[in-house]
């Protein structure tokens, strides 16, 4: 082993770490609005199956890498098959590209604490609000910057003393906060519509493009095509049980999720909120909803507190991947890669928060679609991370696992020559050869063929 890289202190060190990358954003800005389209309990059930056969699959397959070669994304697949090395660097530079928009909505979510910490005086209304601070050309970048720089700090400080013992602190406090929420939520007047919403099983609003929502949804919300998964798994020790790992990372993230619509669905039916997921729910409809609750500035407050947290554990395994990779290829400290990493992706970060409205180069900036006007810039970079570059990785992960390095050689690994028991193996192998690549290739050519609407 590699005596100069970092190492998880814990097994659970490992899966908190893990665990935190996957449930952020994702879970709890996008998750609950895709079920208000899709269905209610229908989608949670599509989702759920989704997550337990594709996706706990692929997580598999970035977690026998990593730890296989105990090396960052790129060498880990130098090392296994040179001719592979593409996978990786693909990988980092995904994760590059979600980093840089991930920070400014961090930033857009560290902005609301402070705005509820004022006192949540929204006066001119919640989306003036909102606008009035996308639109500055100053206010996000600050707030982008104190984001990024939060995460770079706790990822300088290493594997054991910074990321991990981050996740520890940061993630059973997000759980309490759910639960917090969750009792709110359920206990407002006229929550049971909403719950039922949830209960109710419509099949019949599972169309194919649901399922590919349901699908890209999965992929990000796991964090698995990127090699972060891969790249944790690589600070992990020989004797952990990696298919339990992985079991333990899905269910928890698919739990979290499933409690943010929990939460989030049946304050939206008690308040008679139009439930859409992404930044005008987040930022627009959210703050509404707390204002209509007894005591809604301080679960308001709590919401967004928990919401930075979930953000924060999600971008340090994004800068991980990229530090791991630029610190040990290029022979230069963890602290020095951050500080360039950092500054190049500010760079990219900038662009994107100044395409939210700040720069009056509407035509370029903007698109119109059904009558809905998009930033440009940001839903292009959104859209090929979501619905290329990532489904691709998991493609890759899964031909390169199943295929080229072969499944046989993985399962070694996971078992450790037969000492770790390993009961799905047969299910796991087939799934990453046939079903997994099958279905994203799917997802693929239906997104070309212009199928999905955003
Ligand atoms: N899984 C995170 C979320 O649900 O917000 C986003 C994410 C983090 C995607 C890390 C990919 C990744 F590598």
């Amino acid at each position: 082993m590699n005596k100069t890289r970092g190492q998880w202190s814990s097994n659970i060190g490992f899966i908190f770490a893990t665990a935190g990358s996957a449930i952020g954003l994702g879970n709890i800005w996008k998750f609950p609005g895709k079920v208000g389209m899709g269905g209610g309990g229908a989608f949670m059930v599509i989702y759920f199956a989704i997550v337990f056969t594709v996706g706990i699959s692929i997580m598999l397959t970035e977690l026998v890498v990593g730890r296989k070669t105990q090396k960052n994304a790129v060498e880990a697949f130098n090392d296994l098959n040179p001719k592979w090395k593409f996978t990786g660097i693909l990988g980092v530079l995904s994760a590059f590209i979600v980093l840089s928009y991930y920070c400014v909505i961090g930033g857009y979510v560290l902005k609301y604490v402070v705005t509820y910490i004022a006192g949540a005086n929204f006066s001119g209304g919640y989306e003036q609000y909102f606008n009035s601070f996308v639109t500055n050309p100053i206010t996000p970048i600050i707030y982008l910057i104190l984001f990024m720089a939060l995460t770079s700090f706790i990822v300088t400080c290493g594997i054991s003393g910074g990321i991990e013992k981050a996740n520890k602190l940061l993630m059973p406090t997000l759980f309490i906060l759910l639960f917090i929420l969750l009792i709110r939520s359920l206990t407002i007047k006229g929550a049971s519509e909403g719950i039922s919403f949830l209960f109710t099983f419509d099949f019949g609003k599972i169309t194919p493009n649901i399922l590919l929502t349901a699908l890209g949804q999965a992929l990000f919300s796991l964090s698995i095509g990127l090699g972060t998964a891969c790249t944790y798994a690589s600070y992990l020790g020989k004797k952990e049980n990696l298919a339990k790992n992985a079991g333990v990372i899905c269910t928890l993230d698919t739990f979290v999720a499933f409690l943010s619509a929990f939460i989030i669905i049946p304050a939206v039916f008690a308040t008679g909120t139009p439930l859409t997921s992404g930044n005008s729910f987040a930022f627009i409809a959210l703050p509404g909803i707390f204002d209509k609750m007894p005591a809604g500035t301080f679960f308001g407050g709590l919401f967004y507190i928990l919401l930075t947290f979930a953000a924060l554990t999600s971008s340090i395994s994004l800068m991980e991947t990229i530090v791991a990779y630029v610190s040990e290829n290029m022979k230069m400290s963890r602290k020095k890669a951050a500080v360039i990493i950092s500054s190049s992706m500010l760079f990219l970060g900038i662009l994107y928060s100044l395409s939210q409205g700040a720069l009056p180069l509407h035509g370029i900036w903007y698109t119109v679609r059904d009558g809905i006007t998009f930033p440009t810039f940001g839903v292009m970079m959104e859209h090929i991370t979501d619905y290329i570059m990532i489904p691709l990785g998991g493609l890759f992960f899964c031909v390169f696992v199943g295929w080229i390095w072969g499944s046989k050689n993985a399962i070694d690994e996971i078992t450790q020559n037969g000492t770790i028991k390993f009961r799905l193996q047969k299910i796991w192998s087939f799934t990453i050869k046939y079903i997994a690549p099958i279905l994203i290739a799917i997802v693929m050519i239906m997104e070309f063929a212009g199928n999905i609407k955003f």
